[in-house]
């Protein structure tokens, strides 16, 4: 199997078992919207908690925030984002394609799929002209240009407007973060490749607040860099794809002064997964001037007044979940047939564990797999499946990651005991009703970075 033919078996895996659904679908599908199903919501979450945890929970320095989609209209033109958020956009005048003019080279022509646009004899490009990709709606009933609001394009400004309302309900002091998981909205001209690019997504991103000037905000990116990448591989990322990349001057952001992306090797080449941007005191500032606000810090120690400078981790939720699935779909030879896989880590695996009767004409198996079902579904996401002998129900389980399966079977009603059955080894063990519950959170537990 080669690492681009995952991009197919995975999107129709994700289909057929529940992780993501086309938007719409019924009435054709919306471009570049996606719902996420059953299993996949369960993945996402899962992944939101543990950065929550990473970046929230487990730290100090760190608050969070859930700041609303739609601010002030100035928020977005002291942000720069009404004047420079754009991309450069070309029409074909020939086909009606419309590519951005600085991906050309990512680009195929929709008539002669081998070729760039613009290759093409029949190819017309217009001259590239700038599109702002902020989506925009009214607010209120009156639809003028007075009423235009914007989905936010990122998350990040509703730390920066609420900068003063966090540290001072958390009495907190510099260096501190604030971050926040939240959806953002962007017109892209060129979206695809699955859940890759997407106009509505999901931003996990925090501001670290930091003294002003080269040296402190260089030592909050040199901290926060590898921590990030960290971050992937302790979730089952394999380290061979991941690999940083600093941005050249003209690829910066408006707002950054430095850049560096960590990069995942997807099957259609290396892609940003997550921006580290040294911003300066860009957007405090800016936002300061505009409204009229003082958003100086006050450093008791130095006695000093400044604004604060902003070392940013920028990720995206359904970007890191399309990586942990990609990196982690396995297909083995076992016994002649193709085993598909998950290899999921277990904090992101959507079910923990799966019961499974070996005999479900057997209603005390049954109900004894009910029983244990019931009991872990207290403390984990658990499922019962007898709709197949228990072969293909392991399979079953396998292909979407499930850590576990804890099979019932008729020795179980004599001796109480249950058969735990292991996703990438397949090793089983053999262990008393009474201690799965423990068995399991043991494992999931000791799993956990
Ligand atoms: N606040 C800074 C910022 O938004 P960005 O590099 O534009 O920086 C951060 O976005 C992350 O958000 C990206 O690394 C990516 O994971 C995710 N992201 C951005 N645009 C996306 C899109 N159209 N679809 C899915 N994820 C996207």
């Amino acid at each position: 199997m080669s690492f681009p033919d995952v991009m197919e078996k995975l999107v129709s895996l994700s289909k057929r078992r529940g992780f993501v659904f086309q938007s719409s679908e019924i009435y054709g599908g919306l471009g570049s919207v996606w719902d996420y199903g059953p299993l996949g919501i369960e993945l996402k979450r899962n992944l939101q908690e543990r950065w929550w945890h990473a970046m929230v929970r487990s730290r100090d320095d760190i608050e969070g925030l859930d700041s609303a989609i739609l601010m002030h209209p100035r928020v977005w033109e002291a942000s720069g984002h009404v004047g420079g958020f754009v991309d450069p956009l070309v029409d074909c005048k020939f086909c009606q394609g419309r590519f951005r003019a600085d991906k050309l080279q990512d680009a195929q022509c929709p008539r002669k799929p081998s070729k760039k646009p613009g290759e093409h004899s029949e190819c017309q490009l217009t001259e590239p002209r700038q599109f702002n990709l902020m989506f925009q709606t009214y607010m209120g009933p009156v639809q003028d240009e007075a009423s235009i609001v914007y989905f936010r394009p990122e998350t990040a400004q509703g730390s920066y407007v609420n900068f003063k309302n966090v540290r001072e309900s958390s009495r907190k002091k510099i260096p501190f973060g604030i971050a926040q998981i939240g959806k953002s909205f962007r017109n892209e001209i060129s979206p695809g490749n699955f859940v890759f690019r997407m106009r509505e997504f999901e931003q996990m991103e925090m501001q670290y607040f930091v003294a002003p000037g080269g040296p402190p905000a260089a030592a909050a990116f040199e901290d926060w860099l590898p921590r990030r990448k960290a971050w992937y591989e302790a979730y089952g990322v394999t380290p061979a794809r991941l690999r940083l990349r600093e941005h050249a001057p003209d690829e910066l952001a408006h707002y950054a002064k430095k850049a560096i992306d960590i990069e995942y090797r997807f099957p259609f080449g290396w892609k940003e997964l997550e921006g580290i941007h040294n911003r300066g005191d860009f957007d405090l500032s800016r936002h300061a001037a505009a409204s009229g606000q003082n958003l100086e810090y006050f450093d008791p120690a130095t006695e000093e007044h400044f604004t604060p400078w902003v070392v940013e981790t920028a990720a995206g939720a359904d970007r890191a979940a399309f990586t942990f699935l990609i990196d982690s779909y396995r297909e083995e030879q076992v016994k002649g047939e193709t085993r598909v896989s998950l290899a999921l880590h277990p904090d992101l695996a959507p079910y923990k564990v799966a019961v499974l009767p070996l005999l479900k004409k057997r209603p005390e198996i049954v109900a004894l797999c009910h029983q244990i079902k019931d009991d872990l579904k207290r403390d984990v996401m658990a499922v019962y499946d007898d709709t197949a002998a228990i072969g293909k129900l392991y399979r079953r389980q396998d292909e979407i990651g499930t850590p576990w399966c804890v099979t019932v079977d008729v020795d179980s009603l004599e001796d109480g005991a249950v058969t735990i059955r292991e996703r990438d080894s397949m090793t089983q063990e053999r262990v008393g009703v009474d201690q799965v519950k423990r068995v399991i959170l043991d494992r999931l537990t000791a799993a956990r970075p």
